[in-house]
């Protein structure tokens, strides 16, 4: 009866304490779930052979340092943010066009994704977000005609009225005032961000505080030049300077501008956005190209841009890495953007610029998953009985334990 307690006793203490309590870069698996933000993964790519808790959420910047002007943070971005990998096209047809993320325009919202590049064409009298051959759209290149998309960002802005949220569109639409009417149609209108209050001379952007407060917190870029005019959506080359994508802007300790953009070191554009991923999308490469390599581009990048951290962060199947990641880039360009640190995390509420409160940095676990873990696990003796922080742990500590007081009766 006794030991029956006892048992009852540990199981509800460890059902509160030993769930949830996996953080970055520990072991995980079935058994061990990651921490809210996180998720298990291995990266064999760089030799990250061990399961353990990556990340997959950026932190906001706003809600660490606030009110600053709109160039002074660095926002996760995704590179063809709608090619999910897995799903049909909304046509109903099969896919066989390069896929580069993994999860929902939604799911990337709610994971702190604020930067999003979508390709739009014209497609079935309607606006698609498709990838092309020739210029053209085709039932098996497409993926979902953009309203569907706008109405989702539209929903994500509705419920969260503090965030803000930047689309670069790569324009193919010649259909007259069809981006207007895609968005109009949306409900998104009422959060445009307008051309007018646009810095044209390198000038610092509106704050946050003030984008939120007139209910401007959508930013919109187009490829095309032409649609300034026309339909007043901003031509992304007069405000954003942007490095070479794909494998020409991979390449370490150089970070040229791709050709429409002006060189890296314009000032005279507030916004740097920094792409860094490969030619042709790779899912097994992501998680190494998005971990140590991408935060050496970011320093890479900062140099090339006059000192200037990049704003926006681009990349492939986001969610992978063999650790921090994209994320991880994006709280470092942070750090240096809002408080003058290392990492957003370092930065000291309302402290003067430069002032930082860095951790003791230990060091990290091996990569390589050690072979003959399991054995060693059976092979030790029971000394960590007030370690019961996994449900196996637990279930060994229990074994043990009954197995000590039904030998003890004996005695
Ligand atoms: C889009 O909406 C704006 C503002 O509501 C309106 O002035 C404009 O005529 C609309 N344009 C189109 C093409 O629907
Ligand atoms: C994708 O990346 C993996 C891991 O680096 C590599 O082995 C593979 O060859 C790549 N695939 C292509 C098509 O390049
Ligand atoms: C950045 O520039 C400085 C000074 O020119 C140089 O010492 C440093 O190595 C550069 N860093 C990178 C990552 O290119
Ligand atoms: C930034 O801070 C996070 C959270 O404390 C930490 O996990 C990460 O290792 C830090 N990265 C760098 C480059 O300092
Ligand atoms: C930082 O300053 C703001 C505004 O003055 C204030 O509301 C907040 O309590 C301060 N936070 C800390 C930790 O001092
Ligand atoms: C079981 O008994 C052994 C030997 O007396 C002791 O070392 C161990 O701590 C006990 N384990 C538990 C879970 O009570």
């Amino acid at each position: 009866m006794k030991s029956r307690v006892v048992v009852v006793v540990l199981v509800s203490l460890c059902l509160v304490n030993c769930s949830s309590s996996i953080k970055l870069g520990e072991t995980c698996g079935s058994e061990n779930k990651c921490d809210g933000g996180l998720h298990c993964a291995t990266c064999p790519a760089n030799g990250n052979t061990r399961s353990r808790c990556t990340r997959t959420q950026p932190t906001i910047p706003t809600s660490k340092v606030k009110g600053l002007a709109f160039n002074r943070y660095s926002w996760l971005t995704t590179h063809n943010s709608f090619a999910q990998s897995g799903i049909k096209s909304d046509t109903g047809s099969f896919i066989i066009a390069s896929t580069t993320q993994e999860d929902t325009i939604v799911q990337q919202l709610n994971n702190g994704v604020r930067g999003l590049m979508l390709d739009m064409y014209d497609f079935k009298n309607d606006i698609w977000l498709c990838h092309s051959f020739g210029g053209n759209c085709y039932d098996v290149t497409s993926f979902k005609p953009a309203i569907n998309v706008l109405k989702d960002i539209q929903s994500f802005m509705e419920a969260n009225p503090t965030e803000i949220v930047t689309i670069f569109i790569e324009d193919y639409v010649t259909s007259p005032q069809g981006l207007t009417k895609v968005f109009n149609a949306s409900g998104l209108r009422k959060y445009w961000f307008p051309v007018s209050r646009m810095p044209k001379n390198g000038e610092d952007w509106p704050t946050v505080d003030d984008m939120v407060h007139q209910n401007q917190r959508l930013v919109v870029f187009t490829s095309k030049s032409s649609k300034e005019d026309s339909e007043g959506i901003a031509n992304q080359w007069k405000y954003v300077v942007e490095n070479q994508y794909g494998d020409d802007g991979m390449k370490g300790g150089s970070c040229p501008n791709r050709g429409e953009s002006s060189t890296m070191n314009t000032k005279s554009k507030s916004l740097v956005l920094m792409n860094y991923f490969l030619t042709s999308a790779n899912a097994s490469s992501a998680c190494a190209d998005n971990s140590t390599p991408l935060v050496n581009m970011l320093k890479t990048c900062h140099n090339a841009s006059s000192g200037r951290w990049p704003n926006f962060i681009a990349v492939d199947f986001y969610q992978r890495s063999d650790g921090g990641g994209a994320p991880e880039a994006v709280d470092v360009a942070n750090g240096h953007l809002t408080c003058g640190c290392d990492n957003i995390s370092y930065c000291r509420p309302n402290a003067t610029y430069g002032t930082c409160d860095v951790p003791p940095i230990s060091p990290p676990p091996p990569a390589v998953a050690p072979p003959t873990i399991v054995e060693e696990a059976s092979h030790q003796p029971v000394q960590e009985e007030f370690h019961v922080d996994t449900p196996l742990k637990l279930v060994k500590f229990l074994w043990t334990l009954m197995h000590n007081m039904s030998s003890q009766n004996q005695d």
